[in-house]
């Protein structure tokens, strides 16, 4: 593919304008930061905008909560969002609002020219309506009864107890979310965007070969499923565009959103020249890919789609989607202090770390991603710090002791080629979304450049007489391998690479310059270019992120049309879900080391009448098998059996204490005897 002709646009889906940007957000504007910053660096002409999603019911409420205008909540929000992704190096070509003149005039034109076409239907329908409020209920705000269950409380549109699905005409005893008054039935003429009319020119789109499986697979399904037509119009008050001839009616946020993708590049256009069709136009060349969370591709694979389709627009060249974080294997909760805000992480910790993890676990499928805190402390640390940051470490201040100048020739070659002629392949790797794939490649080019540097061990040589000149082609072979390690992690660590560039005294760095080599060049002097993470700095941020005030997500329009998504329950459990944890006093039998592991000792537990039970237990750094060996503990009895590397773990010893080691040790005296339970 010759790079020097693709003409490419990216976005990120735009982030609504209630609600801080968390880590969650931070998977996809990271994924897509890397995805542009490596066509950039391949020069390659490629643009990335976004925008906040500023309109809609939840906005406006978040508005009157606090006390201001939507206009200065949307604003304030922008700010913040704007100076969060910066901080994480997210680097918008341009970053707009949905709530902008481009945006208006887009929208309308979407509409009247989907109008003209005959898309645009109108259709009577019933809507509860508050008269406290004296305004139109979005099912999201309506709370009732399950009619099947008879579970209390439940959301308007589905039941979180039983998984039922209804309209919310048909709840219990149904009460208005916002005032608590008794929602009224009321017909009102709505516009519809005829998607069934669409189906043939979506089932060819889905087909046409550039969406990943498990999203065309999605969108089969909807379509043998069926398609509906679509609610565009919301009464007023509402938060939005008012619909051009139908005063009092404006268009539902998710019509205009995604043209915020088109107003913000618009806005882009006129800053800096550029033709809009040449992007958007029916017969555009250039490539147009929406990155995406799994919880949006309804909007971004069918509605967005037709809605360009039906105006004589062009149509998404490919839709990427990422699956959900979740932090310690759980959603992220404020209650574990595990909802993780983008501001308090970086009052913790240095955004590359986030950066580094992500892409080291990031594939380009859709699957969920966990980011395991304990793993991304060590990840990072062994990965960054322990290899790539090592190499310059050991090797660079030989070259400053001996001048500061690289020798005119390296030491070992065919080391510096097999790195060289790895950039295809990590290039491949980045183009296709694999980054997990490219980390791992670059670490063990990293492993084997440190496999170099230990056997030549300058440090020995240099204690040679006259050893001068080889020291330094070792270590002009070691800081050429390190500049090349540096330019295939750039994408992802855009800071660590600018200092690393510096250290070097190179111009920035491009993919081209893997083919080059550095050669009688005079460096600056070393300084250290990447700290270790101390745990210290993780149980910080979890502390700081625990904060019980705020619901865990901010309420979303998304509800009614999303597939899957449910809100965040609260993390509150019943006494019953309490008592169904079987605690029972277990008596250490044995506990030995694990090869192989660094935190973990086996344990062989009698929990009494003659059974055992093999645990392993994450307490090697506070226990040694002999000072628990014969003691009692508590023993959660009924935690299903988990494979894990070094055998199968039938239970889990309780601990607690701040490093989550301290186990619970039972007094000898206490009358405690193996198999009794614990209350
Ligand atoms: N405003 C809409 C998008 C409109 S696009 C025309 C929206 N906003 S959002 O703020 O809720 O989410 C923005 C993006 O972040 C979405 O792609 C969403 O999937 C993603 N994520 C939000 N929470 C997430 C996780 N916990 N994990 C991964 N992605 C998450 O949807
Ligand atoms: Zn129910």
């Amino acid at each position: 593919m010759s790079t020097r002709s693709r003409k490419i646009l990216v976005t990120s889906a735009l982030p609504y304008a209630n609600g801080p940007i968390h880590l969650g957000h931070l998977l996809e504007y990271i994924q897509t930061d890397i995805w542009v910053a490596f066509q950039k660096l391949r020069n390659v002409d490629c643009l990335y905008v976004c925008a906040d999603d500023a309109h809609g019911t939840a906005i406006m409420l978040k508005a009157q909560e606090n006390g201001i205008t939507p206009e200065e909540q949307i604003a304030n929000v922008k700010a913040e969002h704007e100076r969060d992704f910066a901080e994480f190096s997210v680097r918008f070509d341009h970053y707009y609002s949905t709530h902008s003149p481009e945006n208006r005039d887009l929208s309308s034109l979407i509409f009247e020219r989907n109008k003209a076409a005959g898309y645009i239907i109108e259709k009577e329908i019933t809507q509860l309506y508050d008269p406290d409020k004296g305004m139109f209920l979005a099912d999201r705000f309506v709370r009732g009864t399950c009619p099947k269950c008879k579970s209390e409380d439940q959301y308007g549109d589905n039941c979180e107890v039983c998984g039922a699905t209804y309209s919310p005409a048909d709840l219990i005893k149904p009460y208005s979310a916002l005032s608590g008054a008794t929602p009224v039935e009321k017909q009102v003429t709505q516009l519809f965007f005829d998607l069934p009319r669409f189906e043939n020119m979506l089932r060819s789109w889905t087909r046409s070969g550039a969406l990943q499986t498990e999203v065309a697979n999605k969108l089969a399904e909807w379509l043998d499923g069926g398609l509906q037509p679509w609610d565009i119009s919301r009464e007023a008050p509402y938060f939005g565009f008012e619909i051009p001839g139908y005063p009092g009616k404006y268009f539902y946020v998710w019509l205009d959103a995604p043209i915020g993708y088109m107003a913000s590049f618009q806005k882009l256009c006129e800053q800096n020249n550029l033709n809009f069709d040449d992007y958007w136009g029916r017969d555009s060349e250039a490539e147009l890919y929406h990155f995406i969370g799994k919880d949006i591709i309804n909007f971004h694979g069918l509605f967005w789609p037709a809605m360009l389709d039906g105006a004589g627009f062009r149509k998404p060249t490919a839709i990427y989607s990422h699956g959900f974080v979740t932090v310690n294997g759980a959603k992220m909760s404020k209650s574990r202090g595990t909802f993780i805000k983008a501001r308090t992480y970086l009052d913790h910790l240095d955004a590359e770390y986030l950066r580094y993890y992500f892409a080291a676990k990031l594939t380009s499928r859709v699957d969920d991603f966990d980011l395991n805190l304990d793993d991304f402390v060590q990840r990072v640390n062994s990965d960054l710090v322990g290899k790539v940051v090592q190499i310059a470490s050991r090797t660079a201040n030989f070259v400053n002791k001996f001048g500061g100048r690289l020798s005119d020739d390296v030491d070992n070659s065919l080391l510096i080629v097999e790195l060289q002629n790895a950039a295809s392949g990590i290039a491949e790797m980045y183009e296709g979304r694999e980054f997990g794939r490219a980390m791992r490649e670059i670490m063990s080019l990293a492993d084997h450049v440190n496999q170099y540097v230990q056997e030549r061990a300058p440090w020995t040589l240099s204690k040679k007489e006259d050893s001068e000149q080889e020291v330094l082609e070792v270590c002009t072979t070691a800081l050429n391998a390190f500049r090349l390690l540096v330019l295939y992690l750039k994408p992802v660590l855009p800071k660590f690479a600018a200092k690393a560039e510096a250290f070097l005294n190179i111009e920035p760095l491009v993919w081209a310059d893997a083919q080059s080599i550095l050669l009688n060049h005079s460096i600056n002097k070393f300084e250290p270019l990447m700290q270790r993470i101390e745990s210290d700095q993780v149980a910080g941020l979890l502390d700081a992120s625990k904060d019980t005030h705020q619901a865990n997500e901010p309420v979303t329009e998304k509800s009614k049309e999303k597939s899957a998504a449910k809100p965040e329950a609260d993390d509150t459990i019943t006494i019953d879900d309490f008592l169904k944890v079987k605690l029972r006093v277990a008596r250490v039998a044995k506990a030995s080391h694990v090869e192989g592991a660094d935190k973990l000792l086996q344990l062989t537990l009698d929990v009494g009448n003659g059974e055992t039970r093999n645990v392993f237990a994450g307490i090697k750094s506070k226990y040694a098998p002999e000072d628990i060996e014969g003691k009692l503990v508590v023993l959660v009895a009924n935690l299903a059996p988990r494979k894990m590397k070094f055998g199968l773990s039938e239970g889990m010893v309780l601990a607690a204490g701040p490093g989550g080691e301290d186990i619970f040790l039972l007094s000898p005296d206490s009358g405690a005897e193996p198999g009794m339970e614990v209350r």
